[in-house]
């Protein structure tokens, strides 16, 4: 596995190579990320990790600074399963002040960009470049970040790029928590707490399947029950799976989505549900 800083280095190594699987990460990486790496080494003879945390998708009061960085150890996490890590600076990947962007669809201001404005103009930036950068085949992201996902799809697909995206599923942890690096966060009551999110989304598809649910019935009740347990609801948001419209009648591919604050940690999680 090579570690690569520089764009010009990460060119060099790349040069040649006809299938490279990447997977765009901001680091501290957990099983979720691991399992997308695994994925990519079904998927493609090179695997590129990229890690860098990127200060165009974060908000002036957000973790930026905070955001942890452990590149050794995840260096040593992907030891045997990457190729290349690629580690830029944040020199390296803005040499200039960047001053072109990409503009996300409208859906970009919807759910999590309600509340973080400018979060997928910056996130959808970052990820081109890296496509720029790297050129994979096929770059793999977790659907824990499904409105990321959908965004992504959707610039692949009107950008005509030629890489093939793939959502890997959620990885929880035993109590069904999905795995985040910003699950650090949490005090051991609020991660005591945190699988709550999840077990309302679980409740609210069960709901769902129940066919005579009007869906805002749901989504305002699973708010009303984590507000009730002390958590500040963002969202809870009951939407077709392909790109996270208001679904139709009749429409069966859905997924619940929900952003909630617990304490000063920001959590999403989702769950898709099929009629
Ligand atoms: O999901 C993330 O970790 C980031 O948003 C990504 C895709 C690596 C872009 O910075």
């Amino acid at each position: 596995m090579q570690l690569i800083h520089s764009v010009s280095e990460l060119r060099a190594r790349l040069a040649g190579e006809n299938a490279v699987a990447l997977v765009p990460t901001m680091g501290n990486l957990h099983e979720g990320h691991i399992a997308l790496v695994r994925q990519a080494r079904e998927r493609g003879t090179c695997v590129v990790a990229s890690i860098f945390v990127n200060p165009l998708q974060f908000g002036p009061n957000e973790d930026f600074d905070r955001y942890p960085r452990t590149l050794e150890a995840d260096c040593a996490k992907l030891q045997g399963l990457a190729d290349v890590v690629f580690a830029p600076s944040v020199g390296a990947m803005y040499p200039e002040t960047q001053t072109v962007f990409v503009e996300p669809p409208p859906l970009a201001n919807e759910l999590c960009g309600a509340c973080r404005p400018g979060h997928f103009r910056g996130m959808a930036t970052v990820v081109l470049k890296l496509f720029n950068l790297v050129q994979p085949q096929v770059a793999l992201f977790g659907k824990k970040d499904y409105q990321q996902l959908a965004l992504i799809r959707q610039m692949v697909s009107q950008f005509n790029l030629p890489i093939e995206i793939v959502g890997g599923e959620t990885v929880r942890a035993a109590d069904g928590l999905a795995l985040s690096s910003r699950n650090q966060y949490l005090s051991p009551a609020e991660r005591t707490e945190a699988v709550f999110l999840y077990r309302t989304l679980v409740a609210a598809a069960d709901a769902l399947r129940a066919d005579d649910k009007d869906p805002a019935v749901i989504e305002q009740k699973a708010a009303q029950a984590l507000v009730k347990r002390g958590w500040q609801v963002e969202y809870v948001s009951i939407r077709a799976q392909a790109g996270l419209a208001i679904p139709q009648q009749g429409e069966r591919a859905r997924v619940i989505l929900t952003a909630a604050r617990l304490g000063k940690t920001r959590l999403i999680d989702n769950i898709e549900v099929c009629l």
